[in-house]
This record gives structure tokens, C-alpha cells and sequence, in this order.
């Protein structure tokens, strides 16, 4: 069975005091599922955020990280770093990295080789634009986003792959795939996979809906077969409504 999961990505948001504040508050949450839930605060809260967690069922993620080992990247964190500070997962392919940072699928290529290479967890996120769904192109341009960065890969690294599908449209604008656009898309990348790596891979592979999940819609995004959890933006900066999507299982 895949695994469902729920992760908030509190993007640039929240310095050290208001971190330890929502901590506390995801502290005394209770999780009444089986999903698995995560938190990927700002890299220089992250050790804070560990040790606090460390006890918890809370999983503390990183937001991004660069490819190379070491060297000369001013600004830049590597995986071994963030290993260092008890981070085994890594958000990657954002697109507020993809649309701010210029990252495109090469560039992304390389930083899923550098995690996996350094036995870390990928949530691998992609979406479409508006554009291309007006145009109906969004199967295309998922597709491309997934075979681009993933598909040089062998099938035993989607052991520590977890899929995305954040449509752009719906990042932060309250505008929400609906349940049947979210489960049509889930699918065919679930299909993408089958055809690339085989069911196994397929039914295997956990793959998250993100785009203004709110406690209101979760319930019925959730239910549909193909979508495994949620990686949740603006909500995941409240315990309550964090807790609310996580228990929508
Ligand atoms: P919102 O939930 O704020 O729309 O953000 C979604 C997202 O980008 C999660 O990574």
C-alpha cells in the first residue's frame, strides 16, 4: 500500500520565534489517521525545528537544496548538510523555484540525482500554467516535467520519490483544482509511470495534490483513489487548519 501523506510547505515564512510557536502548537495536534505528516520550515530554522520534533511523528523537510557536494555555491545548502541537521527529505522542483529561480528540468535532473545519491527522500513536485491548461496541453507539459527529470532514473529509485502534482493556477490564488481535475491528472501520471516503470511503481508511488487545500475542500480531494495527500501552502501555517487537512483521511 502507498503511503499517504500530508506535508506543509510554510515557504518564506516564519523566523525562529514564530516557528517555535507553531511547533508547540502542531505539538499538541493529534494526528487520527494513518497518514504521515510533514513540516519543511526555513533552512535556518531547521535544527531548531528537528530538535523539537525529534520525538514527534512529525517529520521536519527541507524546502530545496543544491546538487553539488561542496564547493563554491555561495548562499547554497548542500544534501549532506541538511543531513547533518536530521533532514532526509527534500521539496524539489517547486514552481516558485521553477518561476523565481529559473530551476528547469536539467537543473532538477541533477538535484534528484544528488539527493537520491545521498540516500534522501525526493517530494518531486510539477504542475501546469493556466495557459496550458486553457490550451489543453496540461497532460503534455506534466508529462514532459516528469520524463525530464525523473525517467533517466531506475525503477528502484521511486522508492524515495514522491510525486506532486501542483497545478500553478492554484498555488496561493484560493482557486482549487477541482476533486475530478486533480483525480484525471493523478491518474495519468500514475499511468505515466505504469508505462515507464511498470504497475508496481505505479501503485506504489504516493502522489500529492497542492493548490489551496483548504480544511473545507480536503475531505473530497483526498477521497479520490489516486490522490495520496497533500502538499498544503498557506494553511500548513495553522496548527488547526494543518491538523484539519491531516485528519480529512
Ligand atoms: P497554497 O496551499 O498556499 O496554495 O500553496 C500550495 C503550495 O505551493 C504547496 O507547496
Amino acid at each position: 500500500m502507498r503511503k499517504q501523506i500530508v506535508a506543509g510547505n510554510w515557504k518564506m515564512n516564519n523566523d525562529l520565534a514564530q516557528t517555535e510557536t507553531l511547533i508547540s502548537a502542531l505539538k499538541a495536534q493529534k494526528n487520527t489517521t494513518g497518514a504521515e505528516v510533514m513540516i519543511a520550515p526555513t533552512a535556518t530554522n531547521l535544527w531548531q525545528a528537528y530538535t523539537s520534533l525529534k520525538d514527534s511523528k512529525i517529520e521536519v523537510i527541507a524546502q530545496n537544496m543544491h546538487f553539488a557536494e561542496s564547493g563554491a555555491y555561495t548562499g547554497e545548502i548542500s544534501a549532506k548538510m541538511l543531513k547533518s541537521v536530521g533532514v532526509n527529505t527534500v521539496i524539489l522542483g517547486h514552481s516558485e523555484r521553477r518561476e523565481y529561480f529559473n530551476e528547469n528540468d536539467a537543473l532538477l535532473a541533477q538535484k534528484v540525482n544528488a539527493a537520491l545519491a545521498n540516500g534522501m527522500r525526493i517530494i518531486f513536485c510539477f504542475g501546469e500554467e493556466l495557459a496550458d491548461r486553457k490550451s489543453g496541453n496540461e497532460e503534455q507539459v506534466v508529462g514532459n516535467q516528469i520524463k525530464n527529470a525523473l525517467f533517466h532514473l531506475e525503477a528502484a529509485a521511486f522508492k524515495n520519490i514522491v510525486l506532486a502534482y501542483e497545478p500553478v493556477w492554484a498555488i496561493g490564488t484560493g482557486e482549487t483544482a477541482s476533486p475530478e481535475q486533480a483525480q484525471d491528472m493523478h491518474a495519468f501520471i500514475r499511468k505515466s509511470l505504469a508505462d515507464k516503470y511498470g504497475n508496481d511503481v505505479a501503485n506504489e508511488t504516493s502522489i500529492l495534490y497542492g493548490g489551496s487545500v483548504k480544511p473545507a475542500n480536503a475531505q473530497e480531494i483526498f477521497s479520490k483513489p489516486d490522490v495520496d495527500g497533500g502538499l498544503i501552502g498557506g494553511a500548513a501555517l495553522n496548527a488547526d487548519d494543518f491538523f484539519a487537512i491531516v485528519n480529512a483521511f
